[in-house]
């Protein structure tokens, strides 16, 4: 089963970021966490830093906004070149005009929720969406630990995506490590979202080869 490692640069030394994505060579992706201090307690960077990241790699973006208001905000992390921008189902009473938005304008359109929050409503909307993250960790924070109760979700969205024949990724974001990606592995993720268990190691991109070792390696059961 091809799978994605996406690392997150929460977990990298925020005064190098240039020297830290050449650490991870090997990822899929570069994942990108947007935090706005209102939709979670704590507050990262915006579209300047993303627009300055984006002309120091060559890995592709996936944007991850943990904001208010992506109605607003979205669309200019798509304009600036993110491969893929993911925005939270809660911050939002319009999804679909989110995701329609971002595909015009040529990015992925990614659907996030939090570990509270149910997928079923969404999964009526599949087609409007390129990827689904179902969060293993309150979002926030990185370093915490993974919570399996989440796991359901994450194989009722493996049916759903199965039984529509689209090609939408199913992510996980929280505490994915070599202890726990197995875990979502098999309920049926394919694109892992690492922090503190990439940019924690010695040697990042042997991390994600150990990662990436165990995802493909285990069959979805569902
Ligand atoms: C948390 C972020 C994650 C975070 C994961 O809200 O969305 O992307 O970086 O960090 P780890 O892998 O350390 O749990
Ligand atoms: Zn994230």
């Amino acid at each position: 089963m091809p799978v994605r490692i996406n690392p997150s640069i929460l977990a990298a030394d925020f005064a190098n970021f240039e020297t830290e994505l050449g650490r991870i060579t090997s990822a899929d992706l570069v994942h990108v966490d947007v935090m706005d201090n209102h939709f979670v307690p704590n507050l990262t960077f915006g579209l300047p830093m993303v627009e300055r990241l984006l002309q120091v790699t060559e890995l592709p973006m996936d944007v991850h906004l943990m904001i208010e208001n992506p109605e607003r905000w979205a669309q200019g992390y798509a304009e600036a070149g993110a491969f893929s921008v993911t925005f939270h189902a809660e911050a939002t009473a319009d999804p679909v005009g989110v995701a329609r938005h971002l595909r015009e304008i040529g990015a992925r359109a990614g659907l996030a929720v939090k570990p509270g929050t149910p997928i079923e409503p969404y999964l009526e909307l599949l087609e409007e969406f390129d990827q689904l993250l179902v969060m293993t960790v309150e979002p926030g924070f990185g370093g915490q630990s993974f919570m399996p109760e989440t796991m359901p979700k994450l194989s009722k969205a493996r049916a759903a995506v199965r039984a529509s024949g689209l090609d939408i990724w199913l992510q996980v974001d929280g505490g994915v490590t070599l202890d726990t990606i197995e875990i979502a592995a098999a309920a049926g993720a394919d694109t892992f979202v690492a922090g503190s268990s990439v940019f924690g190691a010695a040697d990042p991109d042997a991390a994600i080869a150990g990662l990436r070792e165990i995802a493909s390696a285990t069959p979805h059961v569902h």
